[in-house]
């Protein structure tokens, strides 16, 4: 399973180990990351599962999806919904920054 690294907006560093084919947002939530507030269950809708990949690390995760760019415009680049994300071999070693809270 890869292995992911989350780190929280307090800078701990939190590793998981997330099976195949789970999206990065159930993974954070199964992880114990209580920032990931996920309220929209995983529909792209609401926002709350919004994390931040730096540098090298945007690379290791296929391009945004229309609906998915469309709740990211105002975001700086990098932001990403974790619900949207599916976790593949390729994202072992992935580091995750959980994005601040919007309100
Ligand atoms: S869980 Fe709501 S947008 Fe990702």
């Amino acid at each position: 399973m890869p292995q992911i690294t989350f780190i929280t907006t307090a800078g701990a560093e939190i590793r998981a180990e997330i099976p195949l084919g789970l999206s990065l947002m159930r993974g954070a939530i199964e992880a114990g990351i209580d920032e990931i507030r996920a309220e929209c269950g995983g529909v792209a809708s609401c926002g709350t599962c919004k994390i931040i990949l730096e540098g090298a690390h945007q690379g290791k995760v296929p391009t945004a999806s229309a609906i998915e760019g469309s709740m990211l415009e105002d975001d700086p680049a990098g932001y990403r919904l974790s619900c949207q994300i599916v976790v593949d071999a390729a994202m072992d070693g992935l580091v995750v920054r959980v994005a601040p809270a919007e309100y």
